[in-house]
């Protein structure tokens, strides 16, 4: 496995090579991530990762200057799954000049849920992944369901923008007690941690509800907050939507079995977690 540190390696060593099956990342890797380089070793093709903590999708009172870096265990890791070259640019290496062009998403798709708490994200990730496919060209790229709303935004990025590129979704991994596995769990004390798993049984509770026959989805929002609040959460959202848009269904598709998910977003302590289940 090769790693290459500027757009000019990168484009060296994909010379001639088979178009690649991509996985963008910010570092500090974890199962869930390994297991998207597994999807994209299925295809067959030469696998691509790129570690790269990318400010421009920081507020600037987040955490971008503590983000856990932890490059060459990452590499380690990438390499037991197959992965054939990891693009790991350092911030002036990808932003050369300030990214003054960006990709501005739609606000129907992006100032809501995570967009409403952290104005300006999804630009941030819209502008570095379509300049991150412009790098990599690959053929497909992975992207996990953790971030169901970020998964949504980009797959209609790329059809859009008409780019030649498949998008494959890969499941939410989990620890053993449900907490979705996060590079930002590392920020939980023991206690939090602890905690931690209330967040998808929070969720897995409003999706039993729903499976049950449940119908008003207000209530059922209202009770997962405040049932969070009481175990000294803050969160910003629980909100059950249509998984087609992330919109509020209306009754009567909530009645007729309309696909939703059920996404929650919550900070414990100092770190803020998300999780979504499809129901
Ligand atoms: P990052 O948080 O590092 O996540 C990289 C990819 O791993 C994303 O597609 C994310 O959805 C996926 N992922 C994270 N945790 C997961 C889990 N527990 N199970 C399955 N997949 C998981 O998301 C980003 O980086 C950035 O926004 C990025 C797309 C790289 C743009 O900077």
């Amino acid at each position: 496995m090769r790693v290459v540190r500027t757009i000019t390696e990168l484009r060296q060593a994909l010379a001639g090579a088979k178009p690649a099956a991509f996985v963008p990342t910010m570092g500090n890797l974890h199962e869930g991530h390994l297991a998207l380089a597994k999807l994209a070793r299925e295809q067959g093709g030469p696998v691509v990762a790129s570690i790269f903590v990318n400010r421009l999708q920081f507020a600037p009172h987040e955490d971008f200057e503590r983000y856990p870096r932890t490059l060459e265990r990452d590499c380690e890791r990438l390499q037991s799954v197959g992965c054939n070259l990891v693009f790991a640019p350092d911030e002036t290496a990808l932003y050369p000049e300030p990214q003054t062009f960006k990709v501005v998403p739609p606000a129907e798709l992006a100032d809501t849920l995570e967009g409403e708490f952290r104005p300006g994200f999804f630009t941030g990730v819209c502008t570095v992944v379509m300049k991150l496919f412009q790098c990599v060209q690959p053929r497909l790229a992975v992207f996990g369901k953790k971030d169901y709303q970020q998964l949504l935004v980009l797959r209609r990025m790329v059809r859009q923008f008409e780019l030649p590129i498949d998008v494959d979704a890969g499941e939410t991994a989990r620890a053993d007690d449900g907490l979705a596995l996060s590079s930002r769990n590392a920020y939980l004390s023991q206690a939090e941690r602890a905690e931690a798993p209330r967040l998808a049984s929070t969720l897995r509770g409003v999706q039993a509800r729903l499976k049950d026959g449940a119908r008003d989805v207000a209530a059922l929002e209202a009770q997962a907050l405040q049932s969070l609040r009481e175990r000294s959460w803050v969160p910003d959202y629980v909100a059950v939507r249509r998984r087609s848009d992330l919109q509020p269904p209306s009754a009567e598709q909530v009645a007729v079995g309309e696909p939703l998910v059920v996404l929650a977003a919550a900070k414990l302590g100092n770190t803020r977690l998300i999780d979504n289940l499809e129901i």
